[in-house]
């Protein structure tokens, strides 16, 4: 079996002590293989990394500043959510993509992630509509270049792995997913633009989006799919427990 990969995203659901409760009985992968990614609030990051620290666990934030460190009130310096043992960085979420959807945006806030030594995850697929239908594949990979592009401007190197996380805007949060055929097809889309860009990366693909204990077998088990990106659903540990010992 190949390396599987699953993100929680717990996006600001948990209160402080709750999301702490939820770190202290952390979710176990059944294979050596998978790898569990919990993206944390960002105040609970420092936490995080002493809950984390005997286990195999890894951890990430859910964003980060575009630029690096200098007069940016409010940012979150990639090199330090580094220095905070982050391995990962997600990158263009569509809920942050409603505040800030500029493709150059998101570029120079992938190469703050690189630049930091992260590993980013890329979420591809915001504003897609249902009946866009046999475009998307390429409006994706154009979206998927633009922001790679962007980002390689600044003359950061590849990073070694890179995720992709395919989320249809419409299935985030609203219990709809997409059929197979078409989650296979972007897929097969994303991982041949990313061969392309990047020969000699290690690409997955991951689907998120309303994904739960009910889809999920079904979600892992398509080819092209590299494992899942969990939001609502993670948040309730034992539900996600549910969800990684379905995934067989
Ligand atoms: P959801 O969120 O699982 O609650 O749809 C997924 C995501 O936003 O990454």
């Amino acid at each position: 079996m190949h390396k599987r990969i699953i993100i929680a995203n717990l996006k600001a659901y948990l209160a402080p002590h709750d999301e702490q409760t939820w770190l202290q009985n952390i979710p176990r992968t059944n294979h050596a293989d998978d790898r569990l990614v919990v993206l944390p609030s960002s105040l609970s990051i420092p936490h995080t990394r002493e809950l984390l620290s005997n286990t195999t666990t890894f951890f990430g934030s859910q964003s980060c500043g575009a630029y690096g460190r200098g007069a940016y009130t409010g940012q979150i310096v990639a090199e330090d959510l580094a220095a905070y043992g982050c391995t990962y960085c997600l990158v263009g979420h569509s809920e942050q993509r409603t505040l800030n959807n500029n493709i150059e945006y998101i570029g120079d806030q992938l190469a703050q992630v690189l630049k930091a030594g992260m590993r980013p995850i890329l979420c591809i697929g915001y504003g897609m509509r249902k009946e866009d239908g046999i475009s998307i594949a390429s409006l994706l990979c154009d979206e998927m270049l633009a922001i790679m592009t962007r980002a390689f401007s600044h003359e950061v190197h590849p990073t070694p792995e890179l995720i992709l996380a395919y989320e249809p805007h419409w299935a985030i949060g609203t219990g709809l997913t997409p059929d197979s055929e078409h989650i296979i097809h972007i897929a097969d889309k994303l991982h041949a633009a990313a061969q392309q860009l990047l020969p000699s990366n290690r690409t997955f693909v991951v689907y998120g989006g309303s994904v739960n204990s009910h889809n999920c077998k079904e979600l892992i088990d398509l080819p092209s799919i590299d494992g899942l990106l969990i939001g609502k659903a993670s948040t309730n540990g034992q539900e996600l427990q549910n969800i990684i010992n379905l995934l067989g």
